[in-house]
């Protein structure tokens, strides 16, 4: 396979590029591209103003991916950590850097417990957390209304049981703060695209994908909530890329337009999954696009079991070419 890759493309390597470029050290192909040719609208890692200026992320994004999310920058306590104050040069830099190169844009996160400004886990009344809520989503969109295309609204909301997480917003708000926060995000900018999106959403009959996420989300569409699509981030372990495409389509069915898979990574070099997951998504026609959680194996969250399509080198991997072949 390796090989006779290389001699269909050793005629291009010619014309456009030194032949060192291409020996090991690029992707052949872009899989943004690829998928974009099934008719979806992207394929996009996570990445932030710190990687985008070192190594050879920014070059591999620009050539293999064609959507962006902000790693940590658009987090409550990055934006907003001290009640009052926007400190906006981190994701300000990420948007300016995807609008410059054509990249689109998922914006993540508003409603979290986790990565949340502390002045907010403390607030106790109704009213208060309420406003807080709007003002921070409108804030936010206002500043990159047009420029960045969707949001995940609210994260991680769910408990394993499916039921909701114990939170400052379940706790102080119960169920209210879904309608709060999405009816506040349909305000601040019509346009854009509305997510809610959890992890463990890696199986079509676990219980935070049924009793948790597909009811709460088909209740909430039948009460004007306006939740326009679902995301499974895909924490996932080799051996569970059937699972997820299962998941994928489980989730569609909700109701919602639009679902996708926002922050994938697979333990233990899954090239199959990702193969598995990425004919998921071109099976499902709701699903628009797959987000991988990362560039290089070493700068991923869970570094130690290789799961991403990029190695330390930044080569790209067997777990990309499976991509590659898949969209083919
Ligand atoms: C930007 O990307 C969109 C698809 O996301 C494509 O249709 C358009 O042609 C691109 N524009 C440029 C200038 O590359
Ligand atoms: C990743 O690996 C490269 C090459 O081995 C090394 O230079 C770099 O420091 C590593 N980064 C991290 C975050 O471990």
């Amino acid at each position: 396979m390796r090989a006779s890759l290389m001699m269909l493309l050793a005629p291009l390597a010619a014309l456009a590029a030194p032949a060192s470029d291409l020996e090991g050290r690029q992707a052949a192909q872009s899989i943004d591209k690829l998928i974009k040719a099934k008719g979806k609208l992207y394929f996009g890692t996570c990445t932030d103003q710190g990687r985008l200026t070192t190594g050879k992320n920014a070059a591999i994004i620009d050539a293999n991916f064609g959507q962006v999310t902000p790693e940590n920058s658009m987090k409550w306590e990055s934006l907003n950590s001290k009640k009052g104050t926007y400190t906006w040069a981190q994701a300000d830099y990420l948007v300016n850097w995807a609008t410059d190169h054509n990249k689109t844009i998922r914006g993540h996160t508003f409603v979290w417990h986790s990565q949340l400004a502390g002045w907010v886990s403390q607030i106790k009344d109704k009213a208060t957390l309420t406003t807080t809520i709007q003002d921070h989503i409108t804030t936010v969109m206002t500043r990159y209304k047009g420029k960045i295309r969707g949001y995940d609204v609210i994260n991680e909301m769910f408990a394993e049981d499916g039921s909701l997480r114990s939170s400052v917003f379940s706790q102080v708000l119960g169920e209210d703060f879904v309608g709060i926060a999405f009816k506040a995000a349909r305000a601040a900018d019509p346009d854009a695209v509305l997510y809610i999106n959890d992890y463990n959403l890696d199986s079509p009959t676990y219980a935070k994908t049924t009793k948790g996420m597909v009811d709460h989300v088909k209740k909430w569409l039948a009460a004007g909530i306006p939740i326009d699509g679902i995301g499974s981030q895909g924490h996932i372990s080799s051996g569970g890329g059937a699972n997820l495409a299962a998941a994928i389509k489980a989730l569609a069915a909700a109701g919602v337009k639009e679902v996708a898979v926002t922050e994938l990574d697979i333990q233990n070099n899954g090239a199959n999954d990702y193969a598995t997951i990425t004919k998921g998504c071109l099976a499902e026609p709701k699903c628009v696009g797959i987000t991988v959680w990362g560039v290089r194996d070493n700068d991923s969250w869970r570094p130690n079991g290789n799961p991403l399509l990029f190695d330390s080198s930044y080569a790209p991997k067997s777990s990309y070419t499976a991509i590659v072949n898949a969209l083919q």
